[in-house]
């Protein structure tokens, strides 16, 4: 099973177009970020409250798909250099998730997954992404995830980044990968 967070705010985008590329024929699930509602993260690491009981949202139905998950895909468009602010709210909240014994264990079971980060931006994205893609593998380090690959795309209206053959032709390379990983599953 694949869950696939994505963070672009337009549905017909081209993070849309390549993700339909990759999930071609594969079991998954995607949750559209910009109309899910996750909350902000409340840092009561050194406090006695326990943060997850103040959150109304979104956030524990998302996890439970990505924690009943092997394959994660995290979907963004470029935003001012970094990633859409609706996925990094997801992420921010993991700091809750690493909490507690009551968290199952939540650091353990994320190392397990294989992770694919998928990136479009529009001006020059191979260079101007290295911040971003420095940042997920310091958020993998840090959550000792070693399988993960990163595919950069080159788009600015939506559909541009059919243009881009290099991440056209890695996609669909990958999208084999997952499926012959879901026919083996
Ligand atoms: C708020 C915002 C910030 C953006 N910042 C960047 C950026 O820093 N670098 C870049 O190359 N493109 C940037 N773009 C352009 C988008 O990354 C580009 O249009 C991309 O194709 C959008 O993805 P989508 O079609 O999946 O929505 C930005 C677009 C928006 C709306």
């Amino acid at each position: 099973m694949i869950t696939c967070l994505f963070g672009s705010s337009r549905n017909n985008g081209n993070s849309k177009v390549i993700l339909d590329y990759l999930l071609y024929g594969t079991n998954h699930q995607i949750y559209n970020l910009f109309d899910t509602n996750i909350e902000k993260v409340i840092d009561n690491r050194h406090s006695d409250v326990d943060s997850i009981d103040l959150h109304q949202d979104d956030y524990s139905k998302v996890l439970k798909s990505v924690m009943g998950s092997d394959t994660i895909i995290f979907s963004t468009p470029l935003y001012w250099y970094s990633m859409s602010a609706s996925l990094k709210l997801f992420i921010d909240r993991w700091t809750e998730s690493l909490r507690g014994e009551q968290r199952n264990n939540f650091k353990e079971a994320m190392a397990k997954k294989k992770y694919i980060v998928m990136i479009v931006g529009g001006d020059n994205p191979i260079i101007k992404s290295k911040p971003l893609v420095e940042q997920f593998k310091y958020i993998f380090e840090f959550m000792n995830i070693t399988d993960y690959t990163f595919l950069i795309g080159e788009g600015v209206a939506p559909s541009d980044v059919l243009k881009d053959g290099n991440v056209i032709k890695k996609v669909k390379s990958l999208n084999l990968d997952l499926r012959d990983r879901s026919k083996n599953a």
